[in-house]
């Protein structure tokens, strides 16, 4: 069964105004991986995968919902990111590049969840990386950004977004597991000046990066750029088989 929720197509969390305090450019990742916890239907977890697991958003949700796991294997590409995730006696780290046949040899385990928040946006083949997912564990729940993230801007700038449609990111999913559901969420995040937003886009790494324009375009940007809130889009996905 694919299915999307039609009642969450347009869900839409504002923001209150981006403030610089602590954590203030994770602040929608924040949101989305305490969202994607919430949407687990179980308390009780023998191994769990974290797939892109970053600084540990998701153990810390895990924690702080009270859902028990035995063990949780925590794979990131990045050595600063993983050093940085806290450690429990029930956490492995291990260096992981979900682009890379060798990352997905490496793994011995069978998970009973696999969980992603905020990374496989970056998959340089989705459909790819997806169908491996899939080996290593039946149970999938994961949110990964759309290409409607930032939609304003990428029009304003005519460039095309660096990731994935909600529809190829859905292809892939259903390609690889029997049972798939969809949830879109949207969430604005909004600021003092024009100033702000782009240095936000700068420091918050959300951009991609891969069309980087000159001075002079992105000063015609920031001076035709209509909003002064940013668009993310996420989707939920709980996929099985
Ligand atoms: C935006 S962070 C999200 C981190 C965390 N899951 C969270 O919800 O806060 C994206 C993470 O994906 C990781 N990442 C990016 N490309 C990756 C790859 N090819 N393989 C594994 N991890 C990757 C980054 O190092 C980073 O830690």
């Amino acid at each position: 069964m694919n299915t999307t929720n039609p009642n969450n197509q347009n869900a839409i969390k504002e923001f209150s105004r981006f403030s610089k305090d602590y954590n203030s450019y994770n602040q929608i990742q924040a949101q989305v991986a305490k969202q994607l916890i919430n949407k687990l239907p179980s308390r009780n977890y023998k191994i769990i995968a974290d797939i892109g697991c970053g600084t540990g958003a998701l153990y810390d949700r895990l924690v702080s919902r009270e859902i028990f796991f035995g063990r949780l294997v925590a794979l990131d590409a990045s050595e600063q990111m993983l050093l940085l995730h806290p450690s429990d006696q029930r956490v492995v780290t291990q260096y992981f590049d979900f682009n890379e046949p060798g990352s997905f040899s490496s793994i011995k385990d069978k998970f009973d969840l696999v969980l992603s928040s905020s990374a496989l946006q970056w998959s340089r083949d989705l459909g790819w990386t997806i169908s491996q997912l899939a080996h290593i564990g039946d149970n999938f729940y994961g949110a990964i950004f759309t290409s409607n993230t930032f939609k304003t801007l990428h029009e304003t700038a005519s460039v095309a977004s660096p990731i994935y449609t909600p529809e190829e990111i859905k292809k892939a999913f259903d390609k690889s597991y029997k049972n798939t559901q969809y949830e879109i969420y949207r969430y604005k995040l909004y600021f003092d000046s024009k100033k702000d937003l782009f240095n936000y886009i700068k420091k918050s790494g959300v951009s991609g990066g891969e069309q980087k324009l000159s001075y002079k375009q992105t000063k015609t940007l920031m001076r035709e750029f209509p909003l002064d809130y940013l668009e993310f889009e996420v989707v939920f996905i709980e996929a099985s088989n």
